[in-house]
């Protein structure tokens, strides 16, 4: 396993080198590249119930606003197969717009780790809060994961994605080290 994780780190790539948190073999937080696109759509309509408007959300707002910057993506890769998603949009408020990972890489502290990697890389200066809003149709665990991760419940708002479905509007403040 060591040695697996070493080879790895021995090729120098930058991508591999840049979620170096991860040290499970064969799961590797990394950027997003565009050969990912097509399994990122597939992954996002899974949850088509709750986020009605999801395919058009990616292929007309987090495409074009990437190559800005505006938007970050990072996923969990599984042997080539995406597991696991983070997708964020920088400002003064910051949102982190999808968290998900499939149930067979919950529970281990993946989600804890693409987290942290997503917020490093989401946050710049200007940046003073983070913000998440869970559905209330959401599986359960959800909420309680971004509270052990120090958000708190700011809100909840009726319809905001979906009629009749509340959303929980979590926020953290951005420690700053002076
Ligand atoms: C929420 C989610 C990202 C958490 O990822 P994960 O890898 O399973 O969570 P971790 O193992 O990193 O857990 C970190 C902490 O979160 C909390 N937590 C995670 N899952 C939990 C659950 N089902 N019930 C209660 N607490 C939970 C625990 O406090 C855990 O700390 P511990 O290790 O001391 O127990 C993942 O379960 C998921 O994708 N859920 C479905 C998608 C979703 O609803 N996303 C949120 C809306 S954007």
């Amino acid at each position: 396993m060591k040695q697996d994780y070493k080879d790895k780190m021995s090729t120098g790539n930058a991508e591999v080198l840049e979620r170096d948190v991860m040290k499970r073999i064969g799961l590797l937080i990394r950027p997003v590249r565009v050969s990912d696109y097509g399994k990122i759509r597939d992954f996002l309509l899974e949850t088509k119930s709750l986020y009605p408007g999801i395919g058009y959300w990616w292929d007309n707002r987090v495409c074009s606003s990437m190559a800005s910057g505006k938007r970050i993506v990072y996923v969990v890769d599984v042997d080539g197969c995406i597991e696991g998603l983070f997708i964020g949009k920088r400002g003064v408020s910051a949102k982190i717009c999808t968290l998900r990972l499939r149930k067979s890489i919950r529970g281990q502290g993946v989600g804890s780790d693409l987290l942290s990697v997503g917020i490093s890389h989401l946050i710049d200066p200007n940046t003073n809060q983070l913000y998440v809003t869970v559905s209330g149709a959401a599986e359960d665990g959800s909420r309680h994961f971004f509270e052990s991760e120090g958000f708190k419940l700011k809100a909840v708002e009726p319809n905001r994605y979906n009629k009749g479905v509340e959303e929980f509007v979590y926020v953290r403040e951005v420690e700053r080290i002076e």
